[in-house]
């Protein structure tokens, strides 16, 4: 049975009714609320990485925008909610499980591969759904030197990655507004981009909790929620795989969900966006300007689909 579909499932400001009124038990288990901006042991811990040549020369948003102004519906769904309520989350120690059809499943361990895969730091543009964008400086490894290393079957086609499920430690999954985990997906030659990342990084720094610590995807030229955060396993498919919100609202959020001005989400226009820490404002301020097909990066991904019909496999 799919759990309760929200009527506005919006990756957006929704907040329904049974969180605000329960409102107080997420104040309970808020704990170390000041410490969510820290990194994962506690300490900002410095990334040693080298610079990458994938890198916009837009201005960098302010860190204090993208860390306290985030998505995260495992803590709530506001978007102050994961810096506030994140606290209580272990990203350390961590596995990540590599599976499905491969000839070499593995499970590693995240600070090993933070320690032993070449890191780079990448400036990229993040355009959300919501017709709001940044410019994070990331740092982290291609996702395809991860998964060679599991040698994939030639059938295999997708690949779908899951968050942690962690109740006791991520409050807003007692509420189900959405599939729980979190789930996501991509093709295998989309999840084989150098453009695509893991990141483990932002600001020269490890992951905060709010922001997907330890370990989260990064995909510039597709819309921020298929950047699926904490990752606890990939999995190598021949079908296309469920991503929770295209099973909250398939008419709004497709599988592919390219960054495409040509083609509105059905209750708002993707034409333009608010680039959060500009031109006046906080949380929310933000100077417009126009969307780019493939959030800009159309040189180096349009290839990937050639031939499909990007309004019909939106
Ligand atoms: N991953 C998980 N597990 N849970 C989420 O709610 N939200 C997504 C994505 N990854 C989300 C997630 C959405 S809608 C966006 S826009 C980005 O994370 C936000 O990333 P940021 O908070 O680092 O800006």
């Amino acid at each position: 049975m799919p759990a309760f579909k929200p009527p506005v499932p919006a990756c957006s400001e929704i907040t329904p009714k049974q969180l605000y009124v329960n409102r107080r038990h997420f104040i309970a288990g808020a704990g170390a609320i000041g410490l969510a901006g820290l990194g994962a042991s506690g300490a900002l811990a410095a990334l040693n990485a080298k610079k990458s040549g994938y890198t916009v020369a837009d201005t960098i948003t302010p860190r204090e925008d993208a860390t306290t102004y985030n998505n995260y519906y495992e803590f709530g769904v506001n978007k102050g909610d994961p810096a506030q309520y994140s606290g209580d989350f272990k990203p350390l120690p961590w596995k990540i499980r590599i599976d499905g059809m491969v000839t070499k499943p593995i499970e590693v361990d995240v600070e090993e591969l933070i320690a032993t895969m070449p890191l780079e730091e990448r400036v990229y543009r993040f355009r959300c759904v919501e017709a709001w964008s940044m410019v994070l400086p990331w740092t982290g490894f291609m996702l395809s030197d991860l998964l060679k290393k599991v040698e994939p079957l030639g059938s295999a086609k997708y690949v779908a990655f899951r968050t942690a499920l962690r109740p006791d430690e991520m409050p807003g999954v007692s509420y189900p507004v959405l599939e729980w985990p979190y789930r996501e997906g991509l093709r295998l030659d989309e999840a084989m981009h150098p453009l695509t990342l893991m990141a483990v990084g932002i600001y020269g720094e490890k992951l905060p909790n709010q922001n997907g610590a330890p370990i989260r995807l990064v995909v510039p030229w597709k819309y921020g929620f298929k950047s699926v955060k904490s990752i606890e396993s990939i999995t190598f498919t021949d079908k296309q795989p469920e991503t929770s919100w295209n099973m909250a609202a398939s008419s709004e959020y497709g599988f592919y969900s390219n960054v495409n001005p040509e083609r509105d989400h059905p209750r708002w226009s993707q034409a333009s966006e608010r680039v959060l820490g500009t031109g006046g404002g906080f949380f929310g301020g933000g100077a417009r300007r126009d969307t780019e097909k493939f959030n800009g990066y159309g040189e180096q991904v349009a290839s990937l689909y050639a031939g499909m019909d990007l309004i019909a496999d939106y």
